[in-house]
């Protein structure tokens, strides 16, 4: 919306990943064990972002599923997708990790489900082209370097004559499983997030591709959200603020966790996926971080990397315990932002809050450029604040919208009576 003086309201454009329209360039990560279920993943699809189902360990931890895991893993993605389809006619995928041994059945399962997308990590998925042949499902790797996402465009080429629908970049700050050394997240070598996206993003450009980057780790408000759309982004993931919305099927005691924990909770923990993991302070990790070793009593692998007999606990056990609010016996994932979320809202409230957020943060230069709200303004141009209200409408004014009020740019303004007085000046000559 261009309004006087040449002042250009800037917008969110939304993540346009193939034929998919995503009109709030925000894509929900996907969170297991049973985490981001149906409700949450289709909460985010109705207010125009991506929602995403995760698909480890969906088959409820009884006796009976146990004798078979990988159909009790398969029933249990179905119903999600099918609860999902059910509550909203929006756009939403499936987080599949490579490091699971029943990644091929659980591709397939989705493949004849349907949905928009595939998200793939935790390993690098060199074959999923080849196990999603002939479907429209957009592919989307998960990456935490510029080298693994080389490896991923240039395999897909060379074997597929094809190239992923869109990348995601996850930092260091990101939840759950986290693709860098231990060591050298403990000792803050990683890189940062802002620049492993312009690495990928120069990447992409220099195969001559167009490929959406979307970035994800630590984003919890509307001006990092900005941050990343203004560094050539074209949208982000965030999943750590979902977990405290209502629609997130979590037990309360899993959120009130989120909510009172402090800096010195969140700890990286090494996990049997082979990879580093962040997650919150409970007794089981003070156990684990100790060197207590729990007994696996395991008839089904369910990670590719995971050995029974040496892993010194079982992480899809400490999961389920974790979905079903056991938290004295589970593994609580988490990202780094929980000591920034304050009180559990609905998906509806944060997805506003995050795209005016993001729309303010556009529309300045970062967060130390003031914006008036109309009762500021009016203090400043000695008006009545309905006066200020009513040119704002009728675009006699600078001014943006973020929801349903007003925004003034203070050095746009400015610029604009300097020119009000010369036009004066001019006429009265
Ligand atoms: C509780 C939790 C569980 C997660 N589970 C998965 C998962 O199953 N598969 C996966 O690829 N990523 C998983 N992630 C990573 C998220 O999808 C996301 O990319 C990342 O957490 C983004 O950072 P943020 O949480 O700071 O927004 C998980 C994250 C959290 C917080």
């Amino acid at each position: 919306m261009a309004g006087r003086d040449g002042f250009v309201m800037k917008k969110l454009k939304p993540l346009i990943i193939g034929d998919l329209e995503i009109k709030v360039p925000i894509v929900q990560g996907g969170m297991g064990v049973k985490i981001s279920t149906a409700s949450l993943a289709s909460a985010v699809a109705n207010c125009g972002g991506a929602g995403t189902l995760a698909s480890v360990g969906l088959g409820d931890d009884r006796q009976e599923n146990r004798a078979d895991y990988p159909k009790a893993s398969r029933e249990g993605l179905i119903y999600e997708i099918r609860q999902t389809k059910k509550s909203t006619k929006g756009i939403f995928g499936v987080n599949i990790m490579v490091a699971l041994s029943n990644y091929e059945d659980l591709v397939s399962t989705t493949v004849k489900q349907g949905v928009d997308f595939i998200v793939s990590g935790a390993g690098l998925p060199l074959r999923l082209p080849e196990l999603t042949e002939g479907t429209k499902i957009k592919l989307i790797p998960i990456v935490s370097s510029a080298r693994a996402a080389d490896i991923i465009i240039k395999t897909w080429q060379r074997r597929y004559n094809r190239i992923p629908d869109a990348i995601v970049v996850e930092g260091p700050l990101a939840g759950g499983h986290l693709g860098f050394k231990y060591e050298d997240i403990m000792s803050r070598k990683t890189d940062l997030l802002e620049n492993i996206t312009k690495d990928v993003i120069t990447l992409v450009k220099n195969l001559g591709l167009k490929i959406p980057v979307i970035a994800g780790g630590g984003i919890y408000d509307g001006t990092r959200i900005a941050d990343f759309l203004k560094l050539g982004a074209s949208g982000v993931q965030i999943a750590t603020p979902f977990v405290t919305t209502f629609e997130c099927s979590v037990p309360d005691n899993f959120k009130e966790l989120y909510l009172t924990a402090k800096e010195e909770d969140i700890l990286i923990i090494a996990s049997p996926v082979g990879m580093p993991g962040r997650a919150l302070r409970t007794k089981f990790i003070d156990g684990v971080m100790k060197g207590e070793k729990r007994p696996i009593s395991c008839n089904y692998i369910c990670l590719k990397t995971c050995d029974p007999h040496t892993a010194p606990y079982c992480i899809a056990e400490a999961m389920f315990n974790a979905a079903i609010g056991d938290l004295d016996n589970a593994i609580v994932f988490t990202g780094a932002v929980p000591p920034k979320i304050k009180r559990i809202i609905s998906v509806n409230e944060l997805m506003d809050t995050l795209v005016n957020g993001a729309l303010e943060g556009l529309n300045t230069n970062g967060s130390q450029e003031h914006l008036f709200t109309v009762k500021e303004l009016a203090d400043y141009l000695k008006m009545q604040p309905i006066t200020i209200y009513k040119h704002a409408e009728q675009g006699k004014l600078p001014s943006f919208k973020v929801g349903a009020s007003w925004r003034f740019k203070k050095a746009t303004i400015d610029k604009w009576i300097e020119e009000q007085e010369k036009t004066r000046y001019n006429d009265a000559k």
